[in-house]
């Protein structure tokens, strides 16, 4: 007879961290058998297959499914979504539960619950495993035959067919999903998952108190019950410093193959490994929707780094994306301009107080650079004053601790000084007047303005006859439609911006009085890909959505109410001491001290592995985007109360949990006083 239900036990011997781990006895049982039994109980009229592979490494597990008089389908070992499809097609289910086998302990009411779910509402699947909430080791996804065949009809990639849900959860746009939360708030901590030989001690013991097909309430208390009383708390306890919950396994193997190719693995410092908590991270992300990111092992995270906040309104805009598609079909880079330059042009124009005159570049580092020969050139002078972080080319990085590879005679030409000291670049000033072409400063980061400093920055410069530039490549935007200038009221002579100008979109622009800019055609700045249309009509369809919607206004409401949650959240733990948020709302830098003895950097090391590991990306600042959610935001807030607590034990009696290599910044252009 057909049977409408198919509960596929997904099992194979050759696992690498604990090979064998399917025919590993709990309390004298073979761990499969824990799950066949399981699913016995189960509500609904089924019927249970054991998928394995056609492996020899597989023959005992087949031999055990015969002995045992448990169907079983063999089928490819990588290719798991066909695997799944054909045993789909041999017992013609219209439905298909998936149980994996490193979940022993699971509950047949979850699975009932999860069946009724995807009968209820028509969808095409539903899981417990997604923005996990539930503990580690209750897992079950339930999804229909037709869904199953559009996703391997669709699938293409390697991990696709290898992780037979992947596709589901990542294309969310071409099924229905729904995810059942864990019905009293957030589990996600614990595990109880069998995946290696530490948990295997655990379960081990926690099956001498449980019963096959396990309530799931009696598994937590269990669980408690066993890791609370155990004096050795280096063992797995279900705090998220060891819980290893997220794991970044396939990060740091496809690293290793990586790094032999491409050295750093990544082409930006901040983008890489040496940026994150060692091993403790993300380190190769797969896509992004609105401010979420996914990595390669499909953990899911709000991102607070949004491509180092060139991404202001959300991954794939959808606004933004069509205008990109429309300009596609008419071609990317051409042989002459296009009209399109001249569209963002007055846009710019209209927008930014200082913008009389605009060029483009790609990135920061161009704007800024370009920016500086054009002063020298007006000025027929060497020298600038710079404050803050302008980008990787030799004129400034000269300046940085991070100088190998550049002739240290630039050195003398460049003259960094502290934001908010109107005395020293008072004093700069005086002593290189003679060769003094410009200032360079962010017009704000970490830190406000201090006693009209800027509008004294903006006096002096006039005063002495030294340009000045506002490098708004990240303030451009977000602290006003106008940027900085705008929003604090002081207009330089020249500004750079970037980043956010084309969510994403590789494109900058040097902006700033027609009496400067004029002066362009007399330096060379030049590029293949300067005026690349795609960028540019990326940045139209960014900027217009900018305006239309207010972004700046709303990137501060929402990184506010960041912020007003933290603070109580860091008073309640009487942290303020330690951790705080410096710097404007949509851009609020974390600021660590050191702490009973523990330095700054580890404990902020610490902080981020713990968020990180929580399903909240981060290196160091909440970089906030049009499309972060309040909702998530509270959760960030609740993570953060939990992190912060567990830090606080840390400190007082883990010290073993110090060993932890902390993260070490490249230099430090951006001071927190
Ligand atoms: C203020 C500022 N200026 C310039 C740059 C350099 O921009 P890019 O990395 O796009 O070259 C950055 C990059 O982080 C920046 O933050």
């Amino acid at each position: 007879m057909t049977k409408k239900s198919l509960i596929i036990i997904q099992a194979r011997m050759n696992s690498k961290r604990m090979p064998g781990k399917v025919l590993r006895n709990l309390k004298n049982v073979p761990t499969l058998k824990w799950l066949i039994e399981a699913a016995k109980k189960v509500n609904f009229e089924n019927k249970i297959v054991v998928g394995t592979s056609s492996e020899t490494s597989d023959d005992i597990l087949v031999e055990w499914c015969k002995t045992n008089k448990i169907d079983f389908y063999r089928g490819s070992l990588n290719n798991v979504l066909r695997r799944f499809v054909e045993i789909s097609n041999k017992f013609k289910s219209e439905i298909i539960i998936r149980l994996t086998a490193d979940c022993p302990f699971i509950d047949p009411k979850v699975i009932d619950q999860l069946f009724y779910l995807i009968k209820k509402r028509s969808v095409d699947y539903v899981s417990n495993t997604q923005n996990r909430s539930w503990p580690d080791g209750l897992d079950c996804e339930v999804f229909t035959r037709s869904a199953l065949l559009k996703c391997y009809k669709n699938a293409k990639n390697k991990e696709d067919l290898e992780h037979v849900t992947r596709y589901f959860y990542n294309n969310k746009n071409q099924f229905k999903c729904i995810n059942l939360p864990f019905p009293i708030g957030d589990f996600s901590n614990i595990r109880i998952t069998l995946d290696d030989y530490n948990d295997y001690k655990i379960l081990k013991k926690m099956a001498n108190f449980l019963d096959f097909g396990p309530n799931f309430m009696d598994t937590i208390s269990i669980f408690n019950k066993l890791t609370i009383k155990k004096a050795n708390k280096k063992f797995r306890d279900g705090n998220i410093y060891y819980s290893e919950n997220k794991n970044f396994r396939k990060s740091n193997k496809i690293f290793k193959s990586v790094e032999a190719k491409i050295p750093l693995a990544s082409q930006t410092f901040s983008k890489s490994y040496i940026q994150l908590p060692y091993k403790n991270a993300p380190l190769f992300i797969t896509h992004g929707k609105g401010s979420y990111l996914w990595d390669v092992d499909g953990n899911q995270y709000i991102d607070f780094m949004m491509g180092l906040h060139s991404v202001i309104l959300g991954y794939c805009d959808k606004d933004v994306d069509e205008g990109i598609k429309e300009q596609l079909d008419n071609g990317i880079n051409f042989s002459l301009a296009s009209t399109l330059e001249k569209k963002l042009a007055d846009i710019l124009i209209e927008m930014i107080p200082s913008a009389e005159m605009v060029r483009f570049g790609k990135n920061g580092t161009d704007a800024n650079t370009g920016a500086i020969r054009l002063v020298r050139e007006i000025q027929r002078k060497p020298k600038i004053i710079t404050c803050g972080y302008h980008g990787w080319n030799d004129w400034y990085i000269s300046s940085t601790s991070f100088d190998n590879g550049i002739p240290k005679d630039l050195k003398k030409y460049i003259l960094p000084v502290e934001y908010n000291n109107i005395d020293q670049l008072n004093e700069v000033i005086k002593k290189n007047k003679e060769d003094l072409a410009a200032i360079i400063m962010e017009p704000m980061n970490a830190v406000y303005p201090k006693n009209d400093y800027l509008k004294k920055v903006r006096e002096l410069s006039i005063k002495n006859n030294v340009l000045l530039i506002f490098d708004e490549i990240i303030t451009g935007f977000r602290f006003g439609l106008g940027g900085a200038q705008e929003y604090f009221g002081v207009t330089p002579d020249i500004t750079t911006i970037g980043k956010g100008m084309g969510n994403g979109m590789p494109i900058s622009a040097i902006v700033g009085k027609k009496k400067f800019m004029h002066k362009m055609d007399k330096i060379f700045f030049s590029s293949t890909f300067g005026g690349e249309s795609l960028s540019l009509r990326g940045s139209i369809a960014t900027i217009e959505k900018i305006k239309k919607k207010n972004v700046p206004k709303k990137l501060f409401e929402l990184g506010t109410y960041l912020d007003v949650g933290l603070k109580k959240i860091i008073k309640k733990h009487n942290f303020q001491k330690v951790i705080s948020f410096e710097g404007h709302p949509c851009w609020k830098i974390m600021k660590v001290n050191d702490s009973q003895g523990v330095k700054g950097n580890l404990i902020k090391t610490l902080l981020i592995k713990g968020l990180i590991n929580n399903g909240i990306l981060i290196n160091a600042s909440h970089n906030i985007s049009f499309s972060h959610k309040k909702k998530d935001l509270d959760y960030v807030i609740k993570v953060y109360d939990k992190v912060i607590k567990n830090l606080k034990e840390i400190l007082g009696s883990r010290f073993e949990e110090l060993k932890f290599p902390p993260i070490k910044p490249i230099f430090m252009p951006r001071k927190i006083l």
